[in-house]
């Protein structure tokens, strides 16, 4: 039998409540609540997305209309305390994590993390479970559970083993049955709830199976309003998919509060946490760690992750010169390699860079600097597969190429910051003093900058390094070479 909730509704006020009332509680008008019969959809209603069992899901709906009535912001605020507001995160890792997500975990939050099967996000997960009970600022803070659709008990707990988590407040649970893990969870009283993965899990009634488009949404949308309800955060992991057939996480990025993606190559051990949409803070922040054997670690030199080894050797090959990218806030300094061959066909191969830009370079290394190219064949490449899309990086592209052609290295320990234009002029870029704070922090002996971004520099905290302005690439050529 399909019938749906029943609710009293004042024909003066609008008010609504579950029972019948004499006087509207609201405008204190007599006789004006009449009743108002809901709909009981079958399959998913347009209201709440999906039909379910109504006493158990019910509850986290978000809350009945009666009770629910605009507030002031001043007393929404009132007694709000902002240091109290967010679940701060401990330690190097938890810092890094928390960086991340705009200065720790907020209360009520969805927050889902992407990234590549294999990539690390189980283990980057139950780290942070672990770290969030280690909570410090609390006596008696609820504990952290960790449920996996994916693996069983004993795989994460092997998982725990190999990381070093011992905590008593960490509780792990195997489910793949939302409602079924809701209820379990919710007499724990959590502080935070970590689901790996949104794809394995699902809400019965709504069509599909799991990993599906609907399901997923669905689970998501489910999620939303326990979270919301109970004010407990939770972490969703969802798989990068390249099938159609598992849905993957973009799909619900604008469910959520909070995306952040895991990235991370193949040969590398290096993980970058990447915020894509963030209601609580910024997207600009970047979280840099490396995977170990115990997993994953916060990284000391971030900045000089993407350079390659033989980079930091003191022999020193030509065609190598080093650029000063942004990544967010963060800066990173990546190597650019040229390989100029003369008397061969004339051709380009360019890899990492954008061809248009490299070409743009190599023409005006030959109409404004004289560079006899003509006769060359020059291949380019930026070592750790990183793509260079800031013209921040021309000089150093410019650089390099002179070194190969001139069959002259450049001194390691020397790195290029700026832009080139067609008439060979250079000029400054975006956030030049951060770009170069980082080259001297990290002890490198010279930086060539264009003429115009030395004068806004000056010299001030760059004691132990040159800055060298340099006006047009004929001066640049004259500086490396
Ligand atoms: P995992 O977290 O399972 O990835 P995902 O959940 O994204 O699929 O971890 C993937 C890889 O990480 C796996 O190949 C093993 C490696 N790993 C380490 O190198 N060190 C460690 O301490 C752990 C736990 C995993
Ligand atoms: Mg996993």
């Amino acid at each position: 039998k399909a019938k749906g909730k029943t609710h009293w509704v004042c024909s003066n006020c609008g008010n609504a409540e579950g029972q019948w009332w004499g006087i509207c509680r609201s405008c204190n008008t007599a006789g004006t609540m009449t009743e108002f019969h809901e709909e009981k959809s079958t399959g998913a209603s347009k209201v709440t997305g999906f039909a379910v069992s109504e006493n158990v899901v019910g509850s986290w709906l978000p809350q009945q209309a009666g009770e629910v009535r605009p507030l002031r912001l001043r007393d929404v605020n009132r007694g709000f305390n902002q240091q109290d507001w967010r679940i701060p995160l401990y330690g190097p890792f938890g810092n890094e994590v928390s960086r991340v997500l705009g200065g720790g975990l907020v209360p009520g939050s969805l927050i889902l993390v992407g990234g590549d099967p294999g990539v690390g996000k189980s283990t980057l997960l139950l780290q942070i479970a672990a770290i969030i009970t280690e909570r410090r600022d609390r006596g008696e803070a609820g504990p952290v559970v960790y449920v996996s659709g994916e693996e069983s008990l004993e795989q994460i707990g092997n998982r725990a083993d190999r990381l070093g988590i011992e905590s008593e407040k960490l509780f792990l649970y195997s489910s793949t049955d939302i409602e079924d893990i809701l209820e379990k969870i919710q007499h724990l009283s959590p502080q935070a709830i970590v689901l790996d993965s949104i794809q394995t899990v699902h809400l019965n009634g709504v069509i599909g199976s799991a990993g599906g488009v609907t399901q997923v949404k669905e689970c998501t949308a489910a999620l939303l309003r326990f979270a919301k309800k109970t004010n407990i955060p939770i972490i969703l992991i969802g798989h990068v998919t390249k099938s159609g057939e598992i849905a993957g996480p973009r799909l619900l990025e604008h469910i959520v509060d909070v995306v952040l993606y895991m990235e991370g190559e193949k040969c590398s051990s290096y993980r970058l946490l990447r915020p894509v949409k963030n209601r609580f803070g910024s997207t600009d922040e970047l979280g840099v760690f490396e995977m170990s054997q115990s997993g994953l670690q916060v990284v000391s030199n971030a900045s000089e992750i993407f350079l390659s080894e033989q980079h930091l050797d003191s022999e020193v090959l030509a065609g190598l010169a080093v650029a000063v990218i942004m990544d967010g806030s963060r800066t990173f300094l990546i190597e650019v390699q040229a390989l100029c061959i003369s008397g061969s066909t004339v051709m380009r191969h360019v890899n990492g860079i954008q061809a248009s830009r490299a070409d743009m370079i190599i023409s005006v290394l030959m109409k404004q600097a004289g560079l006899r190219l003509q006769e060359n064949a020059v291949f380019l490449n930026v070592v750790s597969g990183l793509t260079l899309t800031e013209t921040a990086g021309d000089l150093a592209v410019a650089a390099a190429i002179c070194s190969s052609f001139m069959e002259f290295p450049i001194p390691n320990d020397i790195a290029f910051i700026g832009e080139i234009g067609l008439g060979g002029e250079l000029r400054a870029v975006p956030r030049m003093e951060k770009r170069v704070h980082t080259v001297a922090k990290l002890g490198y002996r010279m930086c060539i900058v264009p003429a115009a971004a030395k004068k806004i520099l000056g010299n001030e905290g760059f004691e132990k390094m040159e800055i060298i302005g340099c006006r047009n690439i004929k001066e640049l050529v004259r500086e490396t070479c």
